[in-house]
């Protein structure tokens, strides 16, 4: 399975708008040319799709995906995301949070952390007894699998960022930890590299992924040294759960 991740994109409903001081949309176009270059199974972007919450910014992440992208799309919402637009503008050609995407070498779990009205994040009740219903159901098969969401689910050692990660964190950890077959979570939300693990499970990658638009103060070193620079990463698992990633960075246009 290779999996392509992209997060943090902060459209609007604007071509030309700056966001952040960026031009959001020509960034995120850029970083799409990943998808034509890499190949992968899928594109997972994991939140913050849109920074204004507007139909008009979906509209735009739709069309971008229709123009570049052919393999399947996991979308997943941020704080910024409203996640009734995204299913309304871009639920019936791609996937949307939660759900559940079964390539022919793994599978992909999204999960929506949004929590409306804060910048943190919060599954709730009802999406972890969906998630230990669907990991119940996998249990006994060997197929890898990789979970992604938003908001990190632990603290990474960002005073400001830690401040606004998953509230029910501890009740992730406790679904996720046993599975065997789980390889990697990922998340956005950081803007940043990073990289962990929960002690108990010292093989599963807890990874967070740059931003396409800005990037955010680090709290890790980028592995390439390019930590200013918009970026994404790749994920590659073999069907017997190796699993081998690795950041990606692309100029400033
Ligand atoms: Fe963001």
């Amino acid at each position: 399975m290779r999996l392509l991740q992209l997060s943090d994109p902060h459209l609007v409903a604007s071509d030309q708008a700056l966001v952040r001081d960026r031009p959001a949309l020509a960034l995120w176009n850029q970083a799409l040319e990943q998808v034509d270059r890499l190949q992968p199974d899928a594109l997972v972007i994991t939140g913050d799709l849109a920074q204004d919450e507007s139909w008009g910014a979906y509209r735009r992440l739709r069309d971008s995906l229709a123009r570049l992208v052919s393999c399947p799309v996991a979308l997943l919402p941020g704080n910024h995301d409203r996640p009734c637009l995204i299913d309304a503008v871009l639920g019936r050609a791609h996937l949307t949070a939660p759900g559940e995407l079964m390539l022919s070498t793994g599978r992909l779990i999204i999960l929506n952390s949004h929590w409306c009205g804060h910048p943190a994040g919060r599954l709730g009740p009802r999406q972890l007894a969906w998630l230990e219903q669907r990991l119940q159901a996998i249990a006994a098969d060997p197929m890898p699998l990789v979970v992604a969401l938003h908001h990190p689910p632990m603290a990474i050692g960002h005073p400001v960022l830690d401040a606004m990660s998953l509230v029910d964190h501890a009740s992730l950890r406790s679904l996720l930890t046993p599975i065997p077959s789980l390889r990697a979570v990922l998340f956005g939300h950081i803007h940043q590299h990073w990289q962990g693990c929960w002690p108990e499970r010292p093989d599963l990658l807890l990874l967070g992924c740059p931003s396409t638009l800005k990037s955010m103060q680090h709290v890790q070193p980028c592995p390439i040294k390019r930590s200013v620079d918009p970026g994404g990463r790749l994920l590659e698992i073999n069907a017997l759960g190796g699993l081998e990633q690795r950041v990606l960075r692309w100029s400033n246009p």
